[in-house]
């Protein structure tokens, strides 16, 4: 599969529509990280600006956003999505491998962006540095095994244990081939405390995709986007949790 998110920008909107609760991620921003002034916020990885979506409803007024990205594609999609807009925000097409970020920002996050590299570590540490003191670091990664769990098809033939052997190479190839790890959201936290972060803290999205008989088209999406195999095309109801990993600390 290739890296080029730009040209996987329709499975990338697909699977953001089922991604999170908003009232969910409206408990993040405004109790758990107490978000109640304006901030300054940069965005690793930002793709199309799907966070920006949802952060620039829910921050104060007069806050920023800035996002970055590899791709040129999403960065003029997401320019193009928010012409309009009236907020300070801006998108920059960034190699985050060679980006030199500035300690100026309030609140530095990512999402299903360190999973995807192979020196997630270096990436972190650029993160924090980009962090004011007492700014908020925020990383929002999938840890596969957990996803993998928290499929559940109903159907006779459904076996959830027939691909563990193939998943289980995979996900140790991908390692041992250059670094991207399947357990990332799990480790973040551990590096954050490592990093000298403080008040480390762990929370799981509590998103369920859930898709009853009825809908074929959320049936096929649902099947794309949770790797499922076609075979259970017509099975009576699907779930999935993706149980993505939130871990946050302050510089
Ligand atoms: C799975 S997408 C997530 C996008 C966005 N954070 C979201 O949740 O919708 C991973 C993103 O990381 C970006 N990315 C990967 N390597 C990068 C790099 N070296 N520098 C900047 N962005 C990179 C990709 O272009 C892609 O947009």
């Amino acid at each position: 599969m290739t890296n080029d998110w730009g040209l996987k920008k329709e499975y990338l909107h697909s699977t953001r529509q089922n991604l999170w609760n908003d009232d969910y991620f409206e408990f993040l921003v405004k109790r758990v990280w107490k978000i109640d002034k304006p901030v300054k916020i940069i965005d690793f990885g930002c793709g199309y600006g799907y966070l920006a979506q949802m952060l620039m409803t829910l921050i104060p007024d007069g806050s920023s956003y800035k996002g970055i990205d590899i791709s040129e594609t999403l960065i003029d999609e997401a320019n193009e999505i928010f012409k309009d807009c009236n907020k300070e925000i801006s998108f920059e097409v960034e190699d985050m491998n060679t980006y030199e970020p500035e300690s100026e920002y309030d609140l530095v996050i990512c999402q299903a962006v360190l999973r995807h590299l192979s020196k997630p570590l270096d990436i972190l540490k650029k993160m924090i540095s980009a962090a004011k003191k007492g700014g908020l670091v925020v990383c929002i990664e999938p840890s596969r095994p957990m996803e993998n769990a928290g499929i559940y098809i109903e159907s006779d033939k459904y076996n959830p244990f027939e691909n563990d052997g193939f998943l289980r190479k995979k996900w140790m190839d991908e390692i041992e081939a250059g670094g991207r790890d399947y357990q990332i959201g799990m480790k973040i936290p551990v590096y954050m405390e490592q990093l000298g972060l403080s008040n480390v803290g762990v929370r799981i999205n509590d998103f369920v995709d859930f898709v009853g008989i009825e809908g074929t088209s959320e049936i096929d999406s649902f099947l794309n986007n949770h790797s499922v195999d076609m075979k259970y095309k017509n099975s009576k109801a699907f779930v999935a949790a993706r149980c993505h990993v939130i871990s946050f600390g302050t510089k």
